[in-house]
């Protein structure tokens, strides 16, 4: 046992050499929280969702998804400040259920964070693409489009996810000032759509408002439920934060209600500006401008969008490095790769293998289905991490604990029954693609992760 161990735990140096820096305050969170979380959720699936599953009551599944998400923020900002660490859900349910749930939670987490930036990287790059051409930039198909679509790659996308990689390994705190810089950006382009939108509200365009029912609702719930994820990125920053235990659930509730005000807002705006079954479309935001006969608006708006998709990108690709971080320390993926660089401080290795994963699939693939599948893993962990507290405070009631969440065991039920009922909104392939994932992930646990697992050993 002894031999084993010294093979297998780390040395001091590689710990040290594993170790992220504390730069992020309060304010930093919130805004890297409204950056990864506003984005292709509300500037695309909006409209998807409004003319296909829930009509002009879509501002209830914003609510409905919303109030979800919001009690398994509850859940993480008691766990993030009470487990903490890099690893986020990973390892809160380590703490809670041991490693064989901690792993397939991790691994749904890694896959989820994978598609996500590489599908909001596959629509930046359809932005991009649109405001090349509008400025007279013809670039040949072959590199816009990936093989399925008639192309090569995605050069675009593959294109953006390298400078995103180049940011993230400068260092987190100048990461988090250009976050800043672009969700300053994104928030004045949702003032201006507010702004313009309001003098033409139309109330008839609200009739009928409930066209598909109360089942469309939570349909398009589980859809634009995708437009929340993020803020569980940022309790990735744990270890990254300075006073955690009051930072982080500031900065985790404070961008949940923004964004959540923002989507009700937006949502009701676009569907009572034109006619909800006009909404199918890529760019429903910046299209909702071309209706009202303001085109330079509707630039600016696409503008904007770009910037906001890019920093949806940029705080989901740092998330996926900080997962990934804490489960090769320990041991589960091979921990040589969990090495932070000795300058700046961030895992270079990760950053750079999550980056060519991100951008083969991102170049490559269609991923027009792919937020179905990225919900249903975030919606799993979020069951997992609000049922996390109730074991917890259950089995280590006296584990400090900086931030609680009221009214336990109710909030965190009632957050496990809202996110297993939005799954259960999802469509069957989903469900199917979901399994097969998760069977891939057992496999890798036995034949890999279990023997290196260095938790597993020290104790
Ligand atoms: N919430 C993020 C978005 O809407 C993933 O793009």
């Amino acid at each position: 046992m002894s031999f084993f161990k010294a093979k297998v735990v780390p040395s001091a140096r590689l710990k040290n050499q594993t170790s992220l820096h504390r730069c992020l305050t309060g304010f930093d969170l919130i805004l890297l929280g409204i950056g990864a979380i506003i984005g292709a959720g509300v500037f695309v699936l909006t409209g998807i969702a409004a003319a296909t599953k829930a009509g002009p009551a879509i501002t209830f599944s914003y609510l409905l998804a919303g109030i979800a998400s919001m009690f398994a923020a509850l859940a993480y900002a008691e766990l993030a400040t009470c487990v903490g660490g890099c690893g986020s859900a990973y390892n809160y349910i380590y703490t809670g259920f041991g490693e064989l749930i901690a792993w397939i939670i991790g691994w749904n987490l890694l896959f989820e964070y994978t598609v996500a930036v590489s599908s909001v990287a596959i629509g930046w790059s359809g932005y991009v693409g649109d405001a090349l051409l509008l400025s007279h930039i013809y670039l040949p198909t072959a590199i816009l489009k990936n093989p399925f679509e008639g192309g090569w790659v995605n050069l675009l996308a593959v294109g953006i996810v390298i400078i995103l990689g180049l940011v993230l390994s400068v260092g987190m705190k100048q990461s988090a000032r250009f976050n800043a810089v672009i969700v300053f950006i994104k928030l004045l382009t949702i003032a201006l759509f507010i702004a313009v939108a309001i003098p033409h509200v139309n109330a008839a365009n609200w009739q009928p408002f409930l066209p598909f029912g109360w089942h469309g609702v939570a349909r398009g719930a589980a859809l634009v439920f995708f437009a929340y994820i993020g803020f569980d990125a940022l309790s990735t920053a744990a270890e990254e934060t300075t006073h955690p235990q009051r930072n982080l659930p500031i900065g985790i509730i404070g961008s949940m209600l923004i964004c959540t005000l923002i989507y009700v807002v937006i949502s009701g705006l676009l569907t009572a500006i034109m006619p909800y079954p006009l909404l199918n479309v890529k760019s429903p935001v910046a299209d909702a401008m071309i209706y009202l006969r303001h085109p330079f608006v509707a630039s600016l708006i696409s503008f904007g969008a770009i910037a906001g998709l890019t920093t949806v990108m940029l705080v989901l690709y740092y998330g996926l490095t900080r997962i990934t971080l804490a489960i090769a320390r320990d041991g589960l993926l091979p921990v040589r790769i969990a090495k932070v660089h000795s300058h700046t401080k961030t895992p270079i290795y990760i950053i750079t293998l999550g980056g060519i994963l991100i951008a083969l699939v991102a170049g490559l693939m269609p991923l027009q289905e792919a937020a179905e599948l990225v919900n249903i893993g975030t919606l799993s962990a979020f069951v997992f991490v609000c049922a996390a507290v109730i074991v917890l405070r259950m089995t280590k009631p006296d584990l400090p604990r900086p931030f609680k969440l009221p009214f336990n065991p109710i909030i965190p039920s009632l957050g496990i029954l809202m996110c297993f009922y939005l799954m259960l909104n999802l469509s069957l392939i989903t469900w199917i693609r979901f399994i097969v994932w998760m069977f891939i992930g057992l496999l890798i646990y036995f034949t890999y992760g279990k023997k290196h697992s260095i938790r597993r050993h020290l104790n």
